[in-house]
């Protein structure tokens, strides 16, 4: 069985990125492709790496509902990810017309909605109009993005036992900012070991430099999965 685990392919570079997902598709869920993968190398990059295991399309989409159903269903109509995403920022109406469009385009596809970035602190939340605190937005956009048909949330590690315990069990929580034990945080502030995070209640993590930036990333993703 792999480990409930996304691994974060942030490069440009469609050779690299194939390397990564098919050494680690033996023991992972599969891999994450963000803004800088996508933007460099589209839908076809993704295909290429959806073809040695499950993909999570970390699109972040935040415009008007027609605009971002329009978006999705535009990329869902080359791509079947296991997840995709928008911002829960975008409202109640952008989160339902995007429930809709993965609902028609991609069935098997889960929706999560962005909360609050781990970036923004409650001093930076307060100079965009939201009120603070972090954790209370969080479960605010959670809550309005479930009753929009969202399948869940992509959230930091501080916040998951809160929302496992508030949102019930089948509300997915996809979890960035988790470090192995002894392994460099680099820029994470507030991470998790993978055990820990999934013993609070998450239900996939999503894990980048220190898979891909081990010397074996293979063996980097059999250990962290054998840690579990
Ligand atoms: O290398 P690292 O494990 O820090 O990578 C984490 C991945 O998760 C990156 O792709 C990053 O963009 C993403 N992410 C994050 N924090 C968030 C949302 C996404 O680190 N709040």
């Amino acid at each position: 069985m792999t480990a409930p685990i996304f691994v974060a392919l942030d490069t440009t570079d469609l050779a690299k990125a194939e390397a990564w997902a098919k050494a680690v598709a033996p023991h992972l869920a599969g891999v994450k492709v963000g803004l800088e993968f996508f933007y460099a190398l589209g839908t076809s990059g993704a295909q290429r790496v959806a073809a040695h295991t499950p993909l999570f399309l970390d699109l972040k989409l935040h415009d008007i509902p027609n605009t971002v159903a329009g978006g999705l269903r535009a990329v869902l109509s080359h791509l079947q990810p296991r997840y995709t995403n928008v911002h829960a920022g975008g409202g109640p109406a952008m989160v339902a017309a995007a429930a809709e469009a993965v609902a028609t385009a991609s069935p098997a596809t889960r929706l999560l909605a962005v909360t609050v970035l781990t970036s923004l602190d409650d001093n930076d939340l307060a100079a965009v109009g939201q009120q603070g605190p972090a954790a209370e937005q969080v479960l605010r956009l959670a809550r309005m993005a479930e009753a929009n048909g969202a399948h869940g949330v992509v959230c930091s590690p501080t916040e998951v036992a809160m929302l496992r315990q508030e949102m019930g069990r089948d509300f997915d929580l996809v979890v960035p900012g988790i470090r192995p034990t002894g392994a460099d945080t680099q820029d994470q502030k507030r991470v998790m070991t993978p055990a820990d995070a999934l013993t609070a209640g998450a239900t996939a993590l999503v894990i980048g430099r220190p898979i891909t930036g081990a010397s074996d990333p293979a063996e980097a993703a059999r250990a962290i999965a054998a840690s579990l």
